[in-house]
């Protein structure tokens, strides 16, 4: 059965992983991908995604989002993913006249709501997106099957000691979406840092086919967390949640946005013990296991 879905991204170096499965895979059914402000400015996460497109000949469209967080500053991650938010790959130069449109919320609002079916949103960046689409359209709620975001940690951030950078970037934009009472999936840092690949085993990347040797120019570059020692593909987990989710610890908890504090703004307060639980929460996966579907994912691609 396919899934059909809407990726809503920041590319983003993990971004162009998970991107990379979704656009090939024969149980998936891209319908759109949106753009965001978050790894780098809005301009980069547009034309990096038309980059991807263009990468694999794909006709899935790519629609302009929002270039600023809903109350926060900008706060960019350029450190992390390069100037350009790809860094690492010489990509040819795309032709802004294959953007589809420069207003996402509009564009996810008119497929959502003449959709036969619904349909499960993948938000592998900051949330200001899928926030403007909830208040905007809250009509759209009956057409959203589930939302599967990369962003949060029960445990500790990667931007600040409680706050990871999806979340930090727009928080208010998070407290929408984790209130909005729609089935919620939230995969962490946690679920990743469970699993880093080491550098010794994304060798095989340059090895297997023209999509690996792009990701392995990419992750050359990425300079995530624990990069010394691996990669943490944290978007990828989100796509691979989806394919294989009895693969997956989880946990079902109730997960709070802090918005105001000086020191644990944008952290998501995490209860295991709720009895009001808003979201399932992705710990962990056997690092072979994630290995093996993430190498097996790929072999879909050119
Ligand atoms: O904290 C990791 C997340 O922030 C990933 O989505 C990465 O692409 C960045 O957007
Ligand atoms: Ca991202």
């Amino acid at each position: 059965m396919k899934h059909p879905i809407i990726i809503d991204t920041d590319p983003g170096i993990d971004d162009a992983a998970a991107i990379s499965i979704a656009l090939n895979h024969p149980d998936l059914d891209v319908k759109m991908l949106t753009t965001v402000n978050g790894n780098v400015g809005i301009e980069k996460t547009t034309a990096n995604a038309l980059k991807l497109t263009q990468f694999f000949n794909s006709n899935v469209s790519v629609h302009r989002g929002a270039s600023h967080p809903l109350l926060s500053d900008i706060f960019s991650a350029s450190s992390v993913h390069g100037e350009s938010g790809m860094d690492g790959y010489e990509f040819p130069e795309v032709d802004a006249s294959t953007l589809s449109s420069h207003n996402a919320v509009a564009a996810m609002y008119d497929l959502l709501i003449n959709s036969k079916e619904p349909i499960t949103l993948i938000p592998i960046g900051p949330l200001t997106n899928i926030a403007l689409l909830l208040t905007t359209y809250p009509e759209v709620k009956t057409q959203i099957n589930e939302i599967i975001l990369m962003g949060g940690s029960a445990g500790r951030g990667n931007v600040t000691p409680l706050a990871e950078f999806n979340i930090y970037c727009d928080p208010e934009a998070a407290h929408i979406v984790f209130n909005s009472g729609l089935p919620l999936t939230m995969v962490g840092l946690d679920v990743a840092r469970s699993s880093t690949l080491i550098h010794a085993k994304l060798e095989k990347l340059k090895s297997l086919n023209d999509t690996g040797r792009m990701l392995h120019q990419l992750f050359s570059h990425y300079r995530g967390d624990d990069f010394e020692y691996g990669i943490n593909i944290y978007d990828a987990y989100t796509i691979l949640y989806l394919l294989h989710p009895e693969l997956f610890q989880i946990v079902e908890a109730r997960v709070d946005i802090e918005t105001t504090g000086e020191l644990t703004r944008g952290a998501t307060v995490t209860d295991l013990k709720s009895a009001y639980p808003n979201c399932t929460v992705v710990m962990g996966i056997e690092t072979d296991i994630f290995e093996k579907i993430f190498f097996d994912a790929l072999t879909y691609c050119k």
